[in-house]
């Protein structure tokens, strides 16, 4: 029989202690919640109130049920508050020191039988654990924010901690309606091992002015299929929290490059921006600990409308290519009232017509248009499989498959084929825009506009402009993305792009940790999902998007930037070779030939 936490106590109340005693209090368990000084109590006082009376204007807590909450915690300054609890959680900062001197004072202060835990992100839990008397009873307990929110709970053992207390709890997580996923004591557990190196690169790409941070958090949102951008999240998080967590990674995880935190974090922090617990950080809120951002000197300034200034009229559009992306542009654009020039060679002529009659014919099924927007749609469209048909377009876009060398070939002939003032668009995934744009003699006209299938039905669109586009082929691609109501981002021309530069490092991560054993394909996906609510799981992904794709990609960006840390995992490499490639081909990661 496990045994039962009666009574137990928290230590600190800031972003995440406060959740904590939420959570403890919401199911039934009695809490002494303590803080270092008043008004940091009344704080976090003020933090459990502000959230419990939201839950009751949602409808989520009957009023009875909040005070019955809010009667089960009491508050105290001091560790003395602690001497009978059965457990203690601590959520002080992310510094080693400050942890060792609290578990020392806790081990002297609480009963002998207690067990001491750390909710930790980065710091090792055997560090913190010898600092006391009884290491075997400290284990971590790394709950996700916001606390009452998020399902999982990444439970840290040690080599030295009892099992009996694992178990133990392992079943009060289960009491508080979480999930609990047991693993050792390695930087960054699972979660935060893969989300940090993510986070500090979109940083890096702020500080670089590669993109906007509305931008950035944007495309990650709306391409990654995330529930926030990771600026916001950053500043969700805190950005003294995050840089803690990086530097403890970098130093304890093998000194990945990746981990090193960007340098413009550190300038934050110490510029006392912390995100949105001192009321600004990437963004400005209304005031500290609100989630409302309000406008402020890096808000864009410039209406919307004023970034197609210079748009160049575009009526008539090429599209070049006969896979999925190349009939789903066709759909999309001519959907949207332009006069569309398919060019697609021999079969692909075909096979392109079809996806675009069977996706149109699918959307009358639905009801979501009738047979005669779908006639006038076809209508139209112009099938070809000469690329002289594009002399009068205004825009083309290219979307072929096959080697870089190919596409290069293509613009050449576009050059030659279309008339002065076309903006050339790629769709181009894995390679520099500029090499395409300097096969041609008019760079300044050649535009990346990568887009996501499939194209009718995803909203976002990165325009990729490279060290010779020109504004107003920027701004037509713009145009363009606005009326088939896409949201665009604008980025440089760097590998991956925006959502491709941060998405797939994350997965290769995830590879290497299952690699190297420390925790299974199930876990992992878990801890995604239920740690930082990802729609799926990064194995899950990885088969659904194809391993032979992924490898690809991650080859690109690896080639570029050259940081081993980048590097494709070999069993992402041995599994390709293997003809494991994802749902596609039967089995990736998983076995799906019996789902
Ligand atoms: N912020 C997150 O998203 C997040 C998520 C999971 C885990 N964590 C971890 O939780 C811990 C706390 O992080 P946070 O973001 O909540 O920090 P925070 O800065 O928001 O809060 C820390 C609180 O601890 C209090 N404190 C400091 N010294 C104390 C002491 N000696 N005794 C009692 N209270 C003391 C401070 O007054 C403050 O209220 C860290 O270990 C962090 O890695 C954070």
């Amino acid at each position: 029989m496990a045994r039962e936490f009666t009574s137990v106590g928290v230590v600190g109340l800031g972003t995440m202690g406060a959740g904590i005693v939420e959570v403890f209090a919401r199911n039934g368990v009695d809490v002494v919640a303590v803080e270092i000084a008043e008004d940091a109590l009344e704080r976090g006082r003020a933090t459990l109130t502000r959230s419990t009376d939201r839950a009751v204007a949602r409808g989520k807590l009957a009023p009875a049920d909040r005070d019955a909450l809010l009667g089960r915690v009491n508050f105290a300054v001091g560790l003395a508050a602690l001497d009978s609890v059965d457990l203690v959680i601590e959520a002080v900062p992310e510094r080693l020191d400050l942890k060792q001197r609290l578990f020392a004072e806790l081990d002297r202060i609480c009963r002998p039988e207690a067990v001491l835990a750390t909710n930790t992100s980065s710091l090792s839990v055997t560090d913190i654990a010898v600092a006391t008397g009884r290491p075997q009873q400290v284990v971590g307990v790394h709950f996700f924010n916001p606390a009452p929110v998020m399902k999982l709970v990444e439970v840290v053992r040690t080599v030295v901690t009892a099992p009996e207390v694992v178990a133990d709890v392992e079943a009060l997580c289960a009491r508080l309606g979480k999930v609990g996923v047991t693993i050792g004591d390695r930087a960054g557990f699972i979660a935060n091992h893969l989300l940090f190196g993510y986070l500090n690169q979109a940083v890096g790409m702020v500080e670089a002015g590669y993109a906007t941070r509305e931008d950035i958090d944007a495309a990650m949102k709306l391409g990654g299929g995330l529930p926030m951008g990771p600026l916001t999240l950053l500043d969700l998080i805190g950005l003294d929290t995050a840089y803690e967590i990086l530097d403890t990674m970098y130093r304890r995880g093998g000194r990945d490059r990746r981990h090193a935190p960007a340098p413009l974090l550190r300038q934050m922090v110490t510029a006392g921006l912390l995100g949105r617990k001192s009321g600004r950080g990437f963004y400005t809120y209304e005031r500290p600990g609100s989630p409302v951002v309000v406008p402020d000197e890096r808000t864009p300034v410039v209406a919307e409308s004023a970034l197609l200034d210079g748009a160049r009229t575009v009526d008539t559009v090429g599209v070049v290519g006969g896979g999925t992306t190349a009939g789903g542009i066709v759909e999309a654009l001519a959907r949207a009232g332009y006069r569309v020039v398919s060019v697609a060679r021999g079969e692909e002529d075909a096979r392109v017509r079809e996806t675009v009659t069977t996706s149109l014919a699918e959307e009358v099924l639905r009801g979501r248009l009738d047979e005669a927007g779908r006639d006038a749609t076809l209508g139209r469209i112009t099938w070809s499989a000469a690329l002289d048909h594009l002399a009068d377009v205004d825009l083309v876009v290219e979307a072929v498959a096959g080697d870089p060398d190919a596409k290069k070939a293509l613009f050449a002939d576009l050059d030659e084929v279309c008339k002065p003032g076309v903006v050339l668009a790629t769709t181009t995934a894995t390679r520099p825009v500029i090499d395409l744009a300097m096969a041609t003699r008019r760079p300044a006209d050649v535009v990346g506009v990568h887009v996501f299938d499939p194209v009718p039905a995803t909203s976002l669109v990165e325009i990729v402009r490279t060290i010779r586009t020109s504004p107003d082929a920027v701004a037509t691609a713009r145009a363009v993305a606005a009326r088939l109501g896409k949201t665009a981002v604008v980025c440089g021309d760097r590998a991956g792009f925006i959502v491709d530069a941060l998405l797939f490092p994350y997965l290769n991560d995830a590879v290497r940790m299952l690699e190297a054993g420390y925790s299974t394909t199930d876990d992992i996906d878990h801890a995604m999902t239920l740690g930082c609510a990802y729609p799926v799981g990064p194995f899950a992904l990885l088969d659904r998007v194809g391993l032979d794709v992924a490898l690809a990609v991650q080859r690109t960006i690896y080639r570029e930037l050259r940081d081993p840390g980048f590097a494709p995992a070999p069993l992402l490499e041995h599994l390709v070779t293997a003809g494991y490639l994802g749902r596609g081909s039967g089995r990736g990661f998983r076995d799906h030939t019996s789902r």
